[in-house]
């Protein structure tokens, strides 16, 4: 009983060290937030991508989940701690994809990384075929030969990816929430309307109107005048180099410190640290201050991002809850760091006595899990939800010496909690349906749109509505697929009409820009042009919400760039759609997902 002891110590001490289970629980479920692993700056020569030590960050802490949720031994390591964690009935060898739940947005790193993980989750095995994928007797031939899959039985996990245009996006990976989103937010706008949350990026707006704010840039200001001189120069205006884009020059200088041998005799160490706190700065005061409000007073919308995230964890509960433990054992969201950052918060982690590793930015490959488990009992009956609790577990990073660690949530004493508890705790800050984030949002989304016309906002169903589902699609459900269809069918229009010749999109007149503005490089970038950089590659970048933008004068926000893009619009069957020019090679590099999004498939109603 000594491990028993133990663990009732440590549940008295707020916070455990250990991430080991006492040996009568039972998990019934895992939810995890995995952020990405390295990647190639987002403002370099390349548009970015999965780094080779990305790739393998992903890869080990796949490994490590493997060895926590499906190894069936229980015995300790070397160290005495035990890392098992056995989830009930999950397939331990042989992928089933119906245990799972995948999901990742459509940037190419964020795909990879989600690869490289489940690579490192499910191995490739020879003759291991899970039953619910058609077992043995698929894998067999009538002569009695038996086919592997290839590469020594690789593993093929189902990864959902969610477009901008697919509301599953809302859960997960609401791009106009993160830095990049920033910049992205311009792409979409040409795309597909414009998606986004728009109260979050008009609050963003004012972010230097803050006194502490105004302070911390002008205590910083030399700092990176000077980084800028040194190192920064090669990718940056010198405008750009201030606390306001304290991340993206971070992300830049992070990459280079790490793979360039002559950056480091530019950059010290410590110049290096300097820049990650700042960056932590910024990024918790842009996605974690809960004291500034968008439309609604106390609204929490810089944290818009945890907010749905926490929202999704319950849901994803919710969902194995209701199919008595057969799906969602292991969901997996693949994600940037805004949803760590917004969570910190939310949960008080950032402020209780853990906040020292809650106030950095969270290292590539971090993982926050949410874990449904059960007390006692045996493990062939789902247990009634009464019977479940709920526990959080964060790895900041990779390294060896970064553990997966138990802590306690929205002060509470113990590191675990009853799921019902859990669950109200996530309530009362969360975002549990699509139409609330539209409200909140204030986001002109197309599906917003057809969600709003369709059944009026606010009626859509919650995650928390109890559970006496009974797998019938409810109207407001109902709603939201003819909302998606339509989004399909007017996609598929335009882009069989471009197949055919029918309509050609053309890049407005160069020179009809406003040449009166003026710009940052000269003459090759117009304020008109929402900051775009063109880069040796010859591909580029588009991006808002560096100061340079809004600072000195030279006021462009975000709605009025939108105005001047690029690109004409087409209006068809009463949506507008604003389209790009898919003959330019370049574009195409650069906004591939607009393709694939327009001829998305309704989502599948069990997603919700
Ligand atoms: C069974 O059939 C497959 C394909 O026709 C063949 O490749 C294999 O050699 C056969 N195995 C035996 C044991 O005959
Ligand atoms: C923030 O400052 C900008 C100018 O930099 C100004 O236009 C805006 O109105 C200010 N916002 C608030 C809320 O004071
Ligand atoms: C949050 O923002 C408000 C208003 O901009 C500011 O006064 C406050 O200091 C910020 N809080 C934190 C924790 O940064
Ligand atoms: C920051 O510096 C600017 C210009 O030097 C000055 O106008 C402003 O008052 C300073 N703000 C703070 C908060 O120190
Ligand atoms: C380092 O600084 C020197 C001089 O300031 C410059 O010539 C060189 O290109 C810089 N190296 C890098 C990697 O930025
Ligand atoms: C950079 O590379 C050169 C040659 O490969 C090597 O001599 C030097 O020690 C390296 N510098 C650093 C800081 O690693
Ligand atoms: C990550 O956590 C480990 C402890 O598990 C700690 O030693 C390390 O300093 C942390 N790293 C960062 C970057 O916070």
């Amino acid at each position: 009983m000594t491990a028993f002891t133990a663990a009732v110590l440590a549940l008295l001490a707020g916070a455990s060290s250990s991430s080991a289970q006492s040996s009568s629980e039972h998990i019934w479920a895992s939810v995890g937030w995995v952020l990405h692993g390295e990647r190639t700056p987002l403002f370099g020569a390349t548009p970015p991508s999965l780094t080779p030590v990305g790739a393998q960050q992903m890869f080990a802490q796949g490994d490590l989940l493997r060895t926590r949720y499906l190894s069936r031994f229980t015995d300790s390591d070397d160290d005495g701690v035990d890392r098992h964690a056995p989830i009930v009935g999950i397939e331990a060898n042989a992928i089933d994809n119906t245990q799972l739940s995948i999901i990742t947005n459509t940037d190419q790193y964020m795909v990879t990384s989600a690869m490289a993980f489940i690579q490192g989750l499910y191995p490739p095995i020879n003759q291991a075929f899970s039953e619910n994928s058609g077992g043995m007797a698929a894998a067999q031939l009538a002569n009695g030969s038996v086919v592997n899959y290839p590469l020594g039985g690789y593993q093929y996990p189902s990864i959902r990816t969610a477009s901008i245009l697919d509301f599953e996006s809302v859960w997960y990976v609401r791009r106009c929430t993160d830095i990049q989103g920033m910049a992205v937010l311009t792409h979409y706008n040409r795309i597909g309307g414009n998606v986004g949350c728009t109260s979050y990026t008009e609050s963003l707006l004012n972010f230097r109107n803050d006194t502490i704010i105004a302070t911390v840039y002008n205590n910083t200001i030399n700092f990176y005048q000077n980084l800028w001189r040194q190192l920064l120069n090669k990718a940056f205006p010198q405008s750009m180099a201030n606390f306001g884009n304290a991340y993206l020059l971070y992300d830049y200088a992070s990459f280079q410190y790490t793979h360039d041998n002559e950056t480091r005799e530019n950059i010290t160490e410590g110049e290096m640290n300097m820049m990650a706190r700042f960056a932590a700065t910024e990024q918790r005061n842009k996605n974690a201050n809960l004291s500034v409000s968008g439309s609604t007073e106390g609204d929490m919308i810089r944290a818009v991002a945890g907010r749905t995230m926490a929202s999704k964890t319950v849901a994803l509960f919710i969902e194995s809850i209701r199919s008595g433990g057969s799906t969602n054992k292991l969901n997996l969201a693949f994600t940037s760091f805004e949803p760590f950052v917004a969570f910190f918060a939310l949960s008080k982690l950032v402020v209780g006595n853990h906040a020292a590793e809650f106030k950095p930015l969270p290292e590539p490959g971090a993982v926050m899990l949410f874990e449904l488990f059960s007390i006692g009992g045996g493990d062939t009956e789902f247990p009634s939800t009464d019977k479940l609790w709920v526990r959080f577990l964060y790895r900041n990073g990779t390294d060896p010496g970064d553990e997966l660690t138990t802590y306690s949530i929205f002060g509470n004493s113990e590191t675990r909690m009853p799921f019902n508890k859990f669950a109200k705790a996530v309530q009362e800050f969360g975002i549990g349906t699509i139409s609330e984030w539209c409200r909140v949002c204030d986001s002109v989304s197309l599906f917003c749109q057809g969600l709003s016309s369709s059944i009026g906002s606010g009626s859509s169903p919650s995650p928390f509505a109890g559970s006496d589902h009974t797998g019938a699609v409810s109207p407001a459900i109902a709603g939201v697929i003819g909302a998606a269809v339509t989004i399909a069918v007017v996609g598929i229009a335009v882009l069989a009409a471009i197949l055919m010749g029918g309509i050609r999109f053309h890049r407005a007149d160069p020179k009809a820009r406003n040449t009166t503005l003026g710009g940052f490089k000269g003459a090759e970038k117009m304020a008109s042009d929402t900051d775009i950089a063109y880069v040796k590659s010859g591909s580029r970048h588009e991006r808002t919400g560096s100061w340079e933008l809004r600072g000195g004068g030279k006021e462009t926000d975000v709605k009025q760039s939108v105005t001047h893009a690029d690109t004409p619009s087409t209006t068809k069957v009463g949506v507008t759609v604003q389209a790009r020019d898919l003959t330019h090679p370049s574009k195409k590099d650069i906004d591939d997902d607009a393709i694939s999004e327009m001829g998305h498939s309704p989502v599948d109603p069990r997603e919700f």
